[in-house]
């Protein structure tokens, strides 16, 4: 297969798009990122971004003059990317219908619960409704991404135990390392055109 050519959308930190770069780095997965989407100006994703020479677009509300302009700005920075999937890494925006539509079946989300549980909210939020309801294991999830939030066919799961001593943030920290290790794994089976969707069902199935 050759050589994955990805656009990121995050709005935070960015430990997930780091992630994806120290995978590639490490020659663990053949991938290129060609663009960094951002929402939010100057954030952590857009900082290693730049540090790692990969072009970034903001589109904040704010400096597009609104939600149409903002949406039409980063659909056409996505469409020019040309690239052959989208990963949403803590992307906290909508993608607009149109980009769904043209990306079907190639736009990839990671959401810090085990879906469809507590799904909706950016992370601590699942992570905080999974400690109220009491559960015993939690873990992050990878889905396509569809017009119905959080609720496309998932790729993959990673599960963690939930200990009585959990706080948000104990229980946030161990869903996030699983994260790293979970989403790269996910963007190298679309790169070796393992994953297969079927009545929107998703099978792996290494074909080598
Ligand atoms: C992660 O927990 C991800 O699952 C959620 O937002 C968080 C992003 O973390 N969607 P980071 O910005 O990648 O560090």
């Amino acid at each position: 297969m050759s050589t994955m050519r990805l656009t990121v959308l995050a709005s935070g930190n960015g430990s997930n798009f780091q992630a994806i770069l120290d995978a590639i780095d490490a020659e663990e997965l053949d991938a290129e990122i060609l663009l960094l989407v951002t929402n939010t100006a100057n954030c952590g994703a857009a900082r290693r971004a730049i540090k790692a020479n990969i072009p970034v677009c903001t589109c904040t509300l704010k400096s597009s003059g609104g939600r149409t302009q903002q949406f039409e700005t980063m659909s056409k920075a996505i469409t020019e990317s040309k690239s052959d999937l989208l990963v949403l890494a803590g992307f906290n925006l909508i993608l607009p219908k149109q980009i769904v539509a043209h990306f079907e079946n190639r736009i990839i989300n990671i959401h810090p619960s085990l879906l469809p549980s507590f799904s909706g909210g950016m992370s601590p939020q699942p992570q905080k409704s999974a400690l109220e309801a009491g559960v015993k294991v939690s873990g992050c999830t990878v889905h396509l991404v569809t017009e119905e939030l959080d609720a496309g066919p998932i790729i993959a799961q990673r599960t963690v135990e939930v200990t009585p001593c959990d706080t948000v943030d104990s229980l946030a920290d161990r869903i996030l390392k699983e994260e790293h290790l979970v989403l790269p794994e996910v963007i190298k089976w679309f790169s070796e055109g393992w994953v297969f969707i079927s009545d929107g069902r998703v099978t792996i199935c290494n074909t080598e």
